[in-house]
């Protein structure tokens, strides 16, 4: 069932290379929705298994997750390098880590050849580390995985997309511009394709341009334009992308007071038997209250205080 009215769920993804025994630890105070430890790009082939052993330890050191930090993710190498089973092997020995990020998969079978390694690992030698299985997220940044989508969301344990841009760009050598129309394509194709399989969260490419306060804007605006387009969250390299992305990406507060007005309107519509009525002067129906009410659930997946408005609205009625 291709369900309408489910919300996506909101995910700030931010970077952290495996690398940098300073990062790892400055990642613990960070408030965030994905803390992602990256062995993949951010770290130089040299550089692999020292990386591994460095975050290794820090995750030991670790008796929990931070309660300010809701998912802890692990970027491995990709499919077919020679990496990766080591790197999957420590994902799956930490009962800390939920996710694996899949850099440049381009086919299906690259997502099953994950997933079938990680059961391995959680059958036998993790059984009593791990409590739930590994969820998968997969980075879409080449032509031929732009061809592949539809069989790539159909594709096990998956619970994100991930658009990368810059290894998309570099695979059909296309030239960077601020309002990213070259990319508009592919990021919409992506979109469609993993809500078409409601594949929980679809997320946007990251925003270099970290630094001073014209970084901020450029990274608000960038938000803005994803968030239109339907993506749900966005990739981040520095902490202070963070706070941007989850308040850009969380409903804004006209956006979940006019949910909740609608959804309670809309009950008291639905028992009077009317299909369409009015809100404001403007005509609310069925993927109008549908859309209200992914946002009202969307709200309290992302916190705010939707109990509160539902008390304030409680006498609305439809027009
Ligand atoms: N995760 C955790 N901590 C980070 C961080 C990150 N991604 N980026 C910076 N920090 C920390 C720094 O270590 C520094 O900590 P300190 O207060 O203990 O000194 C603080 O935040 C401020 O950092 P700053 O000096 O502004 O940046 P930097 O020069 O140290 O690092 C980058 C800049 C771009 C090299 C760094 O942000 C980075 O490596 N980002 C991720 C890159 C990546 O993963 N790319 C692959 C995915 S696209
Ligand atoms: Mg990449």
């Amino acid at each position: 069932m291709h369900g309408r009215a489910t919300s996506f769920l909101r995910r700030a993804m931010l970077y952290v290379p495996a690398s940098s025994t300073r990062m790892l630890t400055k990642s613990l105070g960070l408030t965030c929705d994905t803390v992602v430890y990256d062995l993949e790009d951010s770290v130089p082939p040299a550089a692999k298994s020292e990386a591994r052993d460095a975050l290794e330890q820090h995750l030991r050191g670790l008796p929990e997750r931070p309660s300010s930090i809701s998912e802890i993710a692990i970027r491995v190498n990709p499919a077919g390098s020679s990496f990766l089973q080591k790197d999957l092997k420590l994902a799956a020995s930490s009962p800390l880590v939920n996710t694996v990020v899949v850099p440049k998969v381009t086919t299906i079978g690259d997502l099953r050849n994950v997933s079938h390694i990680l059961k391995n690992l959680e059958n036998n030698q993790y059984k009593e580390t791990r409590a739930k299985p590994m969820r998968l997220i997969a980075l879409i940044e080449s032509a031929r995985a732009i061809m592949n989508l539809s069989s790539i969301c159909r594709g096990p344990r998956l619970d994100g997309i991930i658009f990368g841009a810059e290894d998309f760009a570099l695979d059909l050598s296309l030239t960077r511009t601020p309002d990213l129309t070259e990319f508009l394509y592919a990021r919409s194709a992506i979109v469609t394709a993993a809500r078409f399989e409601n594949i929980p969260s679809v997320i946007d490419l990251a925003y270099t341009s970290y630094k001073g306060e014209d970084g901020l804007a450029g990274l608000e605006q960038e938000c803005r334009g994803g968030k239109a387009l339907g993506f749900n969250g966005k990739q981040c390299i520095h902490p202070s992308q963070v706070e941007t992305v989850q308040r850009l990406f969380s409903p804004s507060e006209e956006e979940v007071e006019w949910a909740v007005r609608i959804t309670i309107a809309n009950e008291k519509a639905a028992a009077a038997g009317r299909g369409a009525w009015t809100l404001d002067g403007k005509m609310i129906d069925a993927p109008v209250s549908g859309r209200a009410t992914a946002v009202v659930d969307k709200a309290q997946k992302c916190g705010i205080d939707v109990d509160g408005l539902r008390e304030k609205w409680k006498d609305q009625e439809p027009e």
